[in-house]
């Protein structure tokens, strides 16, 4: 039986890919392998499914999220942490075209958020990208405390440096939580191409 909080998620959220992600998307040259971390209901899986990717694989530690997931996309009920840290199998290491994470890293300590955007480079294939968002010290979640990891405008450059950003926003809007709670965001938007 699904949670219902799922439920509600997903009709908050519908079925809109992420912006961020359409944009990575026209920065594709292949459409074979894609890998989505933290899919949560898997509207972003279900747009690169629809747009020809041959293999999309959706990664949520969540089973009620991944449950929403249409036929033809692969489910991993897992971490991030456990599908990409130290993984060096031949199905991962230059394995995808595109690699996203939306929504989702921040979620994770700082320290291993920096780990996780390394091995989503070292996932792609030469030409592929990867895009992802993590937050702002200006989040509002960031600054009630809440357990969340935050990065700055100097490890925001650097991280463009080391995997050649091709796309970069900062934004601080007013807008909701996946609940529907409001909430001041801070996001940094980043797409990057392995050279
Ligand atoms: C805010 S939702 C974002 C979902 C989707 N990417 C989107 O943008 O609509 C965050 C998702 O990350 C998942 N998540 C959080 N921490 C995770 C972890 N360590 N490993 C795998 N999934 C995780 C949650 O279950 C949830 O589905």
């Amino acid at each position: 039986m699904a949670d219902p909080t799922w439920k509600q998620y997903f009709e908050n959220v519908g079925n809109k890919p992420n912006m961020l992600v359409e944009k990575a998307l026209a920065r594709v040259k292949l459409k074979r392998n894609a890998l989505d971390l933290g899919s949560g209901n898997g509207r972003d899986s279900i747009y690169l499914n629809s747009q020809g990717f041959e293999l999309v694989v959706a990664v949520d530690s969540s089973p009620d999220a991944t449950m929403w997931l249409p036929p033809g996309i692969a489910r991993k009920d897992k971490t991030i942490e456990d599908e990409v840290l130290g993984n060096v199998q031949v199905n991962f290491v230059g394995y995808y075209d595109l690699v996203i994470s939306m929504n989702s890293l921040f979620f994770l300590t700082k320290r291993t958020a920096v780990e996780v955007i390394s091995q989503m480079h070292k996932a792609l294939t030469r030409g592929g990208v990867m895009a992802f968002n993590v937050l702002g010290y200006g989040d509002q979640w960031v600054a009630d405390g809440k357990d969340v990891s935050a990065f700055d405008d100097h490890e925001i450059a650097a991280i463009e440096e080391t995997y050649h950003a091709v796309y970069s926003s900062k934004v601080t809007e007013a807008g909701t939580t996946a609940d529907g709670k409001p909430k001041i965001w801070q996001t940094y938007s980043l797409i990057c191409i392995k050279q």
